[in-house]
């Protein structure tokens, strides 16, 4: 008989994951406080691109899977895993109210012996400090033995090179015991496993690594900017200084850094350090960086087409990188306000968005001033484009 895990949040992390555990062998239990997900999942639409609509509905079907919102089913589950999203407030804190809630909605339903699994990105000391104790110290008067880990995620939606089995994943435990568990687990569907030394050291590896992407983003991005002003191209650059074969790691321009980590995890960090009364001055630098970056490709698209004030910009690929539907924190909004403030006609395509802020993906067409390649996903075929003057942000001539 399979075993039954819970996995509570089911996006861009927790769904995969749902996936990978049902081809292992695993039953889940699937939970989440989206209705709109949920009902989607339920007639087998999947809400990510990594995993297919057949995939979820045949899941659904065999009842592998399972997506609803009743964490009382909670109780049957040898393992639970929180995939829920780690936001920021409006003051650039960590936002753990999603984290705190779903810790809240699992504990009245956990039972001996259970392993609970945070793999959403925390700040150092959150999972022993705070997660923990919330469950611990609120259990049913029967359970009294509940077993902890942390392992960060490390997906990368739409990668199809690294995927959740070849990419190593690291696996901290509250006790040797937890550690021991968790790797057991994630043995069965991820190829190699690395223990971390502590809770703190995985949670602090998350955030090093994804710092570590803001930082070199940002300052390839100020590379372009300078290789655009000296007259040769960054890619040009990069491919050359990419020959080294050590000592070098190749990052490429963009209108900027998007989505739900890479402009949110490195605040974690930032956060913690002013805890501890020290600065993350590269951090908050990389994040000046790539802010100013729509503003840059506003000012280039004024010295292609002189003055913007009416006319017709095409904004091509809206998502915060290619070959995604997500739009979240996209740098690519900054670029159409900036250029709307200029007086220009903005108009953006993109087939996987199709709709967001209330606007609808126009055709590429070669009706259109200036198009402004923002997000070049596979799929393009900007030959539609036909004699239209093309910025590419992914290049600096
Ligand atoms: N998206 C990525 O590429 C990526 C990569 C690595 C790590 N992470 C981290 O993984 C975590 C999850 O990110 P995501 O991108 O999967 O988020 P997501 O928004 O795609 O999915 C999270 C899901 O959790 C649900 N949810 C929110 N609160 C809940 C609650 N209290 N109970 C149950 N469900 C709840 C939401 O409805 C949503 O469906 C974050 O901490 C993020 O930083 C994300």
């Amino acid at each position: 008989m399979s075993k039954i895990v819970s996995v509570v949040g089911l996006g861009y992390v927790g769904l995969p994951l749902a996936v990978a555990l049902c081809e292992s062998g695993f039953t889940v239990n699937g939970l989440d406080v989206n209705s709109e997900k949920l009902n989607q999942l339920n007639i087998g639409k999947s809400p990510v691109e990594d995993i297919s609509d057949s995939q979820i509905a045949q899941l659904i079907r065999n009842g592998n899977l399972s997506a609803s919102s009743d964490f009382s089913k909670i109780v049957n589950s040898e393992i639970v895993f929180i995939c829920v999203p780690t936001p920021i407030h409006t003051d650039f804190t960590p936002d753990y109210s999603n984290v705190l809630d779903s810790a809240k909605s699992i504990r009245k339903h956990l039972s001996n012996n259970t392993l609970v699994i945070l793999e959403s990105t925390v700040s150092p000391g959150f999972t022993r400090n705070t997660f923990i104790p919330l469950i611990k110290e609120n259990l049913l008067p029967n359970t009294n033995n509940v077993f902890f880990a942390f392992s960060p995620e490390r997906i990368d939606p739409s990668n199809k090179k690294w995927t959740i089995k070849n990419t190593p994943k690291l696996i901290a435990g509250e006790s040797p015991e937890s550690l021991e568990m968790a790797v057991n687990v994630y043995s069965k569907f991820i190829d190699k496993i690395e223990r971390c030394a502590s809770l703190e050291v995985a949670e602090t590896a998350k955030l090093l690594e994804n710092s570590f992407r803001l930082i070199n983003i940002s300052f390839i991005n100020e590379i372009s900017v300078f290789c655009q002003k000296i007259g040769i191209d960054v890619i040009d650059v990069v491919k050359a200084a990419g020959t080294k074969p050590y000592g070098f790691m190749p990052f490429y321009p963009s209108i900027g850094v998007g989505g739900h980590c890479i402009p949110v995890d490195p605040l974690y960090m930032s956060s913690k350090a002013a805890e501890v009364g020290i600065k993350t001055k590269m951090i908050d630098l990389a994040i000046e960086i790539n802010q100013e970056i729509p503003d840059y490709f506003v000012g280039r698209a004024e010295e292609t087409v002189g003055s913007l004030a009416s006319k017709r910009i095409l904004v091509v690929g809206v998502a915060y990188k290619p070959n995604i539907a997500d739009v979240r924190q996209t740098p690519v909004e900054a670029l159409i306000t900036g250029l709307r403030q200029k007086g220009a006609q903005v108009s953006w395509h993109d087939d996987l968005v199709k709709e967001w802020n209330g606007e609808k993906s126009v055709a590429l067409s070669s009706d259109f001033d200036l198009a402004i390649i923002a997000t070049p996903h596979d799929y393009l075929d900007l030959s539609k484009l036909g004699n239209v003057p093309i910025l590419n942000t992914r290049g600096s001539v």
